[in-house]
């Protein structure tokens, strides 16, 4: 695909303590990574989970690597199988693992491991409430957050659900990273407005990683 922007060099942007963007950072590899998620989709497909709450998400989501994040009955949990397939959640990919292992880098947390990374698939309207990423022992491991397609704004706020919040734009290869004292920050997505890009087409996909480990 003809990539006007591809010459455009990635920059940083502070957000809070701990937490960076890095813009068009996985630019130059985003067709790899789409083409990535693709793979990963036919093996353990894209599914709305239902909360324990009963409510059917918006967003679409799979997983890749050694666990993955999902939705039961009784809360939110990290299985090393797909409970749609009964298999474990196909491999990370290795551009995925080397893009998560640059921008971690990137953005100074140098002993990022992640074993797991979740993915999002957006449409018109689908949005992910505010919530706090708080599943994963190991609080010391920060999170690395990849936007692909359509641009999403991400509102990324504080330790309380009601601190205020900052509304950024992320667009296609927009790298966020948070971690130390942001790393419980509460964080969310507006619902995608309709649109059609290039490499993506109707959606936008954002890849979370994670490491679920117990750490040291
Ligand atoms: C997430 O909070 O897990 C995903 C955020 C995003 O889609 O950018
Ligand atoms: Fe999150």
């Amino acid at each position: 695909m003809l990539d006007l922007f591809a010459d455009e060099k990635p920059w940083q942007e502070p957000l809070a303590e701990g937490a960076v963007i890095l813009r068009r950072f996985a630019r130059a590899d985003a067709d790899e990574l789409i083409k990535q998620i693709g793979k990963v989709a036919l093996l353990s497909p894209f599914r709305q989970m239902v909360t324990p709450g009963g409510y059917t998400m918006s967003v679409a989501m799979t997983n890749c690597g050694e666990r993955g994040w999902t939705s039961r009955q009784h809360g939110y949990l990290y299985s090393p199988d797909d409970p749609l397939t009964g298999q474990r959640w196909p491999a990370m990919p290795q551009a995925f693992r080397n893009l998560s292992d640059a921008a971690s880098a990137a953005a100074g947390y140098h002993d990022f491991c992640p074993d797991a990374c979740l993915i999002n698939r957006y449409v018109a309207g689908a949005k992910l409430s505010l919530h706090q990423d708080k599943d994963e022992p190991d609080l010391q491991q920060p999170i690395v957050s990849v936007s692909l397609g359509l641009p999403a704004v991400f509102q990324f706020g504080g330790l309380k659900r009601n601190d205020p919040l900052v509304r950024i734009m992320l667009e296609h290869g927009d790298v966020v990273v948070w971690g130390g004292a942001s790393r419980l920050f509460y964080h969310g997505i507006l619902p995608l407005k309709p649109g059609h890009h290039p490499a993506t087409g109707e959606a936008r996909y954002n890849l979370t990683f994670r490491s679920t480990g117990k750490g040291e």
